[in-house]
């Protein structure tokens, strides 16, 4: 009786050990999955063979030391792993077109997640939820959320072409290189309520946005072609590289009270909608240029006091008043160290260097007297082309 139950056992014991360990391990089947069950920890990475048409539970093991890999499979619907905690290196999955199931519900530790051409799965089975990994980019999925990824600290995160993801909410504290969300959902919202520092962010095509605690960026954060009417940063202060607000649009506010200090570039571009800045009122200094044009009727910036590259402002409405502030905060020993331009009437707001150094016509570039009724008479109304000429004499010297 004894021998009965010894030899299953020993099989066991010595097929375990014989496979628990491999630079990579392929599997064709579920009895290939079933094989290294005993494996509490399996010591290498595990792929799933392209011709597997089983759908494959990998129960038992509870940490892979290696990747855990699935390309091109095209047949297999189902991928699951009761037991597993922990992917040390990569978790890959690319190419599996009929993939609609993926459950992992104790799993927390992931190295990379690397998920691309998932056209078929649209949710996940992650009931711990993974709360630590080095890089995640998710692309092309059909994924509707991201439940079972809830990350406190990530360093690089992509979010990229998941048409019916409209929810990213993560507790994100921070991001420690970059993280990059374009072209998700029509409606997606993009929620971190706890992240307090990125290196860098960049947001495109977003809906909502919300970083309430963000204090400080240490690279550049952008946003483009977004469609939210707000933006706004409530604790940034302090901006490392640039901060970029390009075709949002929509967007009729932004607002970031608490920013003193953009290091690189401030641009604010081609947000139709946009009629008033007036949402830096804390910034003293701007180490690159300052480049805005849209449809402005008034820019603000009542702290300003440091701005040490260009400064180019150009609207298609009639700007004169801000142009009036800012022309005599020009000059190199001045607040605005670079090259000054300001313009309103424009047909085609540009950005910097599409206009003469100097220009200052913050009413009509075409015409009038009205542009210039300044009350600091520092420069003559007059023809386009002569303005620019005197102020430009003003600016350089
Ligand atoms: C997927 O498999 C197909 C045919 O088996 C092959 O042509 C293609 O190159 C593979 N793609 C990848 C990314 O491995
Ligand atoms: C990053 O965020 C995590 C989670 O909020 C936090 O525990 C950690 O202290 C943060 N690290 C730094 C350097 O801010
Ligand atoms: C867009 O998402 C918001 C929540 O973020 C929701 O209130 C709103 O109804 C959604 N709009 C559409 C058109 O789905
Ligand atoms: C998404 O953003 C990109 C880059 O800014 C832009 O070219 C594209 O038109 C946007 N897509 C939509 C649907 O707005
Ligand atoms: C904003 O920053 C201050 C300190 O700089 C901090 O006390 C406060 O909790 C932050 N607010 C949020 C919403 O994180
Ligand atoms: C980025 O900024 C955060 C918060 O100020 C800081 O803790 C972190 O060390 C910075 N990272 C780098 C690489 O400078
Ligand atoms: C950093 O952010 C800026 C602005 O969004 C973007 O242009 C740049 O490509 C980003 N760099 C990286 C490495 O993500
Ligand atoms: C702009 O947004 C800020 C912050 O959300 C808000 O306090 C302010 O009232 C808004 N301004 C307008 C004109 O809507
Ligand atoms: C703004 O729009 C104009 C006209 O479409 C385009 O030439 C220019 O490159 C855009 N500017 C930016 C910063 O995208
Ligand atoms: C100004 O607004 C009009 C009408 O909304 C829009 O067509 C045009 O592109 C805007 N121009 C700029 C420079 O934003």
């Amino acid at each position: 009786m004894a021998a009965r139950y010894l030899v299953p056992a020993l099989a066991i014991a010595g097929r375990a050990a014989a496979q628990c360990s491999a630079a990579t391990s392929t599997i064709q089947n579920q009895g290939d999955a079933s094989a290294i069950a005993a494996c509490s920890t399996f010591s290498g990475s595990i792929a799933i063979a392209t011709g597997t048409t089983d759908n494959i539970a990998l129960d038992g093991v509870q940490r892979i030391t290696g990747s855990l890999i699935a390309n091109n499979a095209t047949s297999i619907t189902g991928l699951s792993a009761s037991s597993l905690e922990r992917i040390d290196d990569t978790f890959s999955l690319t190419q599996l077109t009929v993939l609609t199931t993926l459950n992992f519900p104790r799993l927390t530790i992931v190295g990379t997640i690397d998920w691309q051409a998932l056209p078929a799965l649209q949710g996940l089975s992650f009931t711990t939820g993974v709360q630590q990994a080095g890089s995640v980019s998710i692309q092309n999925t059909q994924l509707n959320t991201l439940d079972g990824i809830n990350l406190e600290m990530v360093d690089t995160m992509t979010i990229a072409n998941n048409p019916y993801l409209n929810d990213i909410n993560m507790q994100l504290g921070n991001i420690t290189q970059s993280l990059i969300i374009e072209a998700n959902g029509r409606n997606v919202s993009a929620i971190f309520p706890n992240l307090e520092w990125a290196y860098n962010m960049t947001l495109r095509n977003v809906s909502t946005m919300s970083i309430p605690s963000l204090a400080s960026i240490n690279g550049s954060m952008g946003f483009y072609a977004n469609f939210f009417e707000s933006i706004s940063g409530p604790n940034l202060t302090t901006v490392g590289g640039s901060l970029s607000f390009v075709s949002n649009e929509a967007m009729t506010n932004l607002s970031f009270p608490e920013l003193t200090t953009v290091n690189g570039g401030l641009q604010v571009a081609n947000n139709t909608a946009l009629e008033e800045v007036n949402g830096f009122p804390a910034l003293k200094t701007v180490g690159g240029a300052l480049d805005f044009n849209g449809n402005f009727t008034s820019v603000e910036l009542p702290e300003i006091s440091d701005i040490r590259g260009a400064f180019n402002l150009q609207s298609a409405a009639d700007i004169s008043s801000s142009c009036d502030h800012f022309q005599p905060l020009s000059g190199s020993n001045n607040v605005i160290k670079g090259t000054y331009t300001c313009s309103g009437g424009e047909a085609a707001p540009g950005g910097t260097g599409t206009l003469s150094p100097g220009t200052n016509t913050g009413g009509s570039s075409s015409s009038s007297a009205s542009a210039s009724s300044s009350a600091n008479g520092v420069y003559i109304s007059g023809v386009t082309g002569v303005m620019g000429v005197i102020a430009a004499i003003f600016g350089v010297l």
